[in-house]
């Protein structure tokens, strides 16, 4: 099966718990992660085996992301799903 392909937007505390269970699904790959924090993105990067960091315009026009996984604080989600939707891409909110 094809994998899901999954951008992350937002890598601060609950992206742990969302790095642990994403790397354990067979049928779903983290392609890339977009922070404010750069640091924070690498190390989500770094946690599920390597995806590539981007800025939020560039993860959600990528052509590797299937679905942007909307991690960000409450104030930010709105701007988040909408830069996903005006590109064309599924969104999922935390
Ligand atoms: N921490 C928890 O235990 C917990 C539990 C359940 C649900 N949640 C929900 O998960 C979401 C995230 O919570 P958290 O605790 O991980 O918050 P957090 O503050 O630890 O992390 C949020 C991250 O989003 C980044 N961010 C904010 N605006 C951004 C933007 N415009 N573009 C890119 N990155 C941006 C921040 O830099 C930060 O790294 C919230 O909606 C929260 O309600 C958290």
């Amino acid at each position: 099966m094809t994998p899901l392909r999954v951008g992350v937007v937002g890598a601060g505390k609950i992206s742990g718990q969302y790095a642990a269970t994403l790397t354990g699904l067979a049928d779903v790959e983290v392609t890339a992660v977009a922070d404010l924090d750069r640091a924070r993105a690498q190390a989500f990067a770094a946690a599920v085996g390597g995806a590539a960091v981007r800025t939020l315009d560039d993860l959600v026009t990528a052509d590797d992301v299937d679905v942007v996984l909307n991690l960000t604080v409450p104030a930010a989600h709105a701007d988040v799903a909408f830069a996903a939707l005006a590109a064309g891409t599924h969104v999922s909110g935390e």
